[in-house]
């Protein structure tokens, strides 16, 4: 300990010192919400809309409504909020960041701050990493909220827009990420207020925050239709079909080019990596030294895609393409990041292994990756509206989240959203093993080691499921496990269809 939290103590004490005394005035509530008729609860909640429209604030009613929904649990699920959980429900409502470990209940946490806050009548919206969660927590925690007179909608891709307008005008309203950032962006591209579906952006609690506020913030959800015919598109369009179509498979014979233009490009210009260009995996970018640009341009030039610099108006756009054609080739990966099926390219989710029917990569990168993979390079699409999640979820007047892991990204956290963590102790001390990563020399190790313990733990009878980060890696495994003889299903991408049926089994 340093000298400092000696004196003042670490933040986490200071955190549950903050706390506490909240907790026992909830908890000072308890006869009185124990003493209530079940038909008293949807009253209570009118009661408390009245006094905050009187002018009480959230913050005062507070006690008394997070005893109201601990009652409520306990009567519809049998489950009492823990102190720790009901701890966990203020850090949600003060706008911050809750860890709270696995397993320790974040779920039926999250519904006194729901509740609080959907008081105002405002609308909350809790966000999910995937429509089986959005769903899966919107009929459990559903009944809690309907005793106490709230109504609960749960928003999942495959819903017609009535269905999501109906999920919307709901109190609370759970959904995914993708599915609300779409929501707003295509609510952005209707001309008329009344067709909009998607009402404020009042509160938010992001379950498993870290992985959608930290690792995919940045990734833009674009709506693209096929551009119009304007004479700028049709003039890039021709420049962009000339610069791929070396790629393109010859009608005639029915056979591809030998070298792609891509290949005879970095053949031509013996771009080097780190001489000429820079990969960076993490943020999936491809950037071009000065010298990179010099030996762009010669290539341009001599396959006669431009005349004069590289920089002239006109050329500008190829340096673009060049990137994205370089970023398809280096960092994009088939059967991790895409697969192709039906002749076309189909993204992969990339948390859910799940193809994201329809959608395309923006910017070209999309119509580079079909060109590196010799199939039909389809129109350049137009960016109808485009927003980061990061900035999505900046336009709610308060936003919290939760996770199990947000400590160690608490800087991050802090300097892009100006969120504050809170951690928060455990119900009971930890009895579960929570294991070092094990290391290994290489893959061929990796995996062995991985089908050794399956094969042990097979023995035994017990189910196993293995996650992997893509689809060749389960392929491999499964030819591994295949080789020593353990049945096994294999669930990705690709044999989507099949995807009911092997859960069945399992
Ligand atoms: N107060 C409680 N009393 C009894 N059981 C509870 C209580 N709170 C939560 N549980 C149970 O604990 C289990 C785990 O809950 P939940 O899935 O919400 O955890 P979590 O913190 O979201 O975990 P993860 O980090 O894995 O998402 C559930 O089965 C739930 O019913
Ligand atoms: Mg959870």
């Amino acid at each position: 300990m340093s000298i400092i939290t000696a004196i003042f103590g670490s933040k986490k004490d200071k955190d549950l010192k903050h706390l506490r005394p909240i907790v026992e005035k909830v908890n000072s509530y308890e006869p009185w919400a124990k003493s209530l008729k079940d038909e008293d609860f949807p009253l209570q909640t009118q009661r408390f809309r009245e006094r905050l429209k009187a002018g009480e604030t959230l913050d005062q009613i507070l006690p008394e409504a997070y005893a109201l929904v601990r009652e409520a649990s306990f009567r519809v699920l049998g489950e009492r909020h823990y102190d720790v959980q009901i701890m966990g429900a203020i850090v949600l409502h003060e706008g911050k960041i809750l860890e709270l470990k696995t397993g320790e209940g974040k779920t039926l946490t999250s519904v006194p701050a729901g509740y609080l806050n959907a008081l105002e009548g405002q609308g909350v919206h809790v966000i999910t990493v995937n429509d089986y969660l959005a769903q899966r927590d919107a009929e459990w925690m559903g009944p809690i909220y309907s005793f106490l007179g709230l109504t609960v909608g749960a928003i999942v891709s495959t819903m017609d827009n009535e269905r999501r307008r109906q999920a919307y005008s709901c109190d609370i309203t759970y959904g995914t990420n993708n599915e609300f950032g779409f929501d707003y962006l295509r609510d952005n591209m209707k001309l008329r207020q009344q067709d909009k579906i998607q009402p404020k952006h009042h509160y938010c609690i992001i379950d498993e925050i870290d992985s959608i506020l930290i690792d995919e913030a940045r990734t833009p959800l674009i709506i693209s239709g096929q551009a119009d015919d304007d004479t700028e598109y049709a003039r890039n369009a021709e420049k962009i079909t000339q610069y791929f179509k070396e790629c393109e498979k010859d009608p005639e014979t029915g056979e591809y080019p030998v070298v792609s233009a891509f290949a005879r490009f970095e053949e031509g210009a013996k771009l080097e990596p780190d001489g000429d260009y820079m990969l960076d995996e993490k943020s999936r970018r491809v950037s071009f030294t000065k010298e990179g640009m010099v030996h762009m341009e010669e290539l341009l030039k001599r396959f006669g895609i431009i005349q004069g610099s590289l920089y002239d108006d006109e050329n500008f756009e190829y340096i673009h393409y060049v990137t994205q054609a370089m970023v398809a080739r280096h960092l994009y990966k088939r059967d991790t990041d895409y697969v192709i099926a039906d002749n076309q390219i189909q993204i992969v989710d990339e948390f859910t292994g799940r193809i994201l029917h329809g959608r395309r990569y923006s910017d070209g990168l999309h119509q580079a990756i079909e060109a590196k993979e010799h199939i039909r390079i389809l129109g350049k699409n137009r960016t109808l509206a485009t927003i980061t999640f990061q900035n999505f979820f900046r336009m709610y007047d308060k936003l919290s989240g939760m996770t199990g892991t947000a400590d160690t990204e608490a800087t991050e956290f802090q300097e892009i959203y100006k969120l504050d963590v809170v951690v928060i102790p455990t119900h009971l001390p930890v009895i579960r093993k929570d294991m070092d990563d094990l290391v290994f020399l290489n893959d061929k190790f990796k995996y062995q080691a991985i089908c050794n313990e399956i094969a042990r733990v097979h023995a035994t009878g017990q189910p196993i499921l293995v996650g992997t980060v893509s689809i060749e890696k389960s392929e491999l495994i499964s030819a591994l496990l295949r080789k020593m003889g353990i049945p096994h299903e294999v669930l990705n991408a690709k044999n989507h269809a099949r995807e009911a049926t092997i859960i069945e089994n399992a």
